[in-house]
C-alpha cells in the first residue's frame, strides 16, 4: 500500500483522479492525496468540503479478487483502520456510525466514499475516498455544517500531524486488509460493532427508494444493515443516511 503516492497540492477530487489513474491501470495500492480539493464530492451528489493543509484528502485504489458484493465490506474495513489510527495517536475513541462516518460526539469527523467498478461479475477496481477532518477549527468549516462537523483537533484539544496520522491509517489498513484476504469478514465485523453506536437502537433510514423506520439489529456479512420495523419485517439497507431517533 502506498508504493505509488500521486501527490497533489490543488486538485478538482482525489476521487476523480483515482478513477482515471485506476482506468489506466493503475496497480493496487495506489493512493492519490491532495493538500486541497476543489471539487470534492460526499456520499449521495452531496459536497465535501476539504480546505488547504487541514484535513487528510485522499483515495486509494484496490483490486481484489472477489465478487462485487463483497464491496460495501471495504467500508467497514477502512472505518475501523481510521478508528484504530485515531485512537493510537489520540488516544481517544471515536463512534463509527453505519456505513461510512466516524464522529466525536454526534459530529462527523471523517466521510468514506467507496466506489466499486465492476466487469463480468468480478470487482475491476474499488476506489476509497477517505475525507478526515484533521486541523480545523470551527471557523474554518462553512456555516452550514458547522451543527454537524467536527475535526480532531477540536475533539483533541491540540493539532495534531497529518503525517504520523496518515501513517497509522496506512499501517492499519495494511493489517485489517490482510487479515480480511486471509480469514474473511468474521473477525473484523467483531471489531466493527464495537465502534458502532446505532446497533440496537431505533433508526430511521434514509435511502433513494424511501424510509425505513425500525430497530438496527446489526450488520450481515456482507455489512449489509439489517433493520426490523414495528411489524416485525426485516429490511436489508445497503445504502443510506442513519439517524438515530431520539
Ligand atoms: C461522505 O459523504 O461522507 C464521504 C466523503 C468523502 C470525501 C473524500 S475526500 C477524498 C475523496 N475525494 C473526494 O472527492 N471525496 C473523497
Amino acid at each position: 500500500l502506498g508504493r505509488n503516492i500521486l501527490y497533489f497540492d490543488t486538485i478538482d477530487s482525489t476521487q476523480n483522479k483515482a478513477n482515471e489513474v485506476a482506468r489506466m491501470d493503475a496497480p493496487e495500492g495506489t493512493i492519490v492525496i491532495a493538500e486541497e480539493q476543489t471539487s470534492g464530492r460526499g456520499r449521495m451528489a452531496r459536497e465535501w468540503h476539504s480546505s488547504k493543509h487541514k484535513g487528510i484528502w485522499m483515495s486509494l485504489i484496490l483490486r481484489p479478487q472477489l465478487p462485487p458484493e463483497k464491496a460495501p465490506q471495504f467500508t467497514l474495513i477502512t472505518a475501523i483502520a481510521i478508528a484504530r489510527a485515531i485512537e493510537e495517536v489520540t488516544g481517544k475513541e471515536p463512534e463509527i456510525k453505519w456505513p461510512n462516518d466516524i464522529l466525536f460526539h454526534g459530529k462527523k469527523m471523517t466521510g468514506i466514499l467507496t466506489e466499486l467498478h465492476s466487469e463480468a461479475d468480478k470487482i475491476n477496481f474499488i476506489i476509497i475516498g477517505i475525507g478526515l477532518n484533521v486541523n480545523q477549527e470551527m471557523p474554518d468549516f462553512p456555516e452550514e455544517v458547522r451543527e454537524i462537523a467536527t475535526s480532531l483537533a477540536i475533539e483533541n484539544g491540540k493539532k495534531v500531524s497529518r503525517v504520523i496520522l496518515l501513517q497509522h491509517i496506512l499501517k492499519n489498513f495494511e493489517k485489517y486488509y490482510q487479515l480480511y484476504l486471509e480469514k474473511g469478514f468474521g473477525t473484523l465485523k467483531v471489531i466493527w460493532e464495537s465502534y458502532v453506536t446505532s446497533i440496537g437502537k431505533s433508526i430511521i433510514a434514509r435511502t433513494i427508494s424511501g424510509e425505513i423506520v425500525g430497530k438496527a439489529l446489526g450488520i450481515t456479512e456482507e455489512g449489509v444493515l439489517k433493520i426490523q420495523d414495528a411489524e416485525g419485517q426485516i429490511h436489508y439497507v445497503y445504502s443510506a443516511d442513519i439517524e438515530i431517533k431520539p
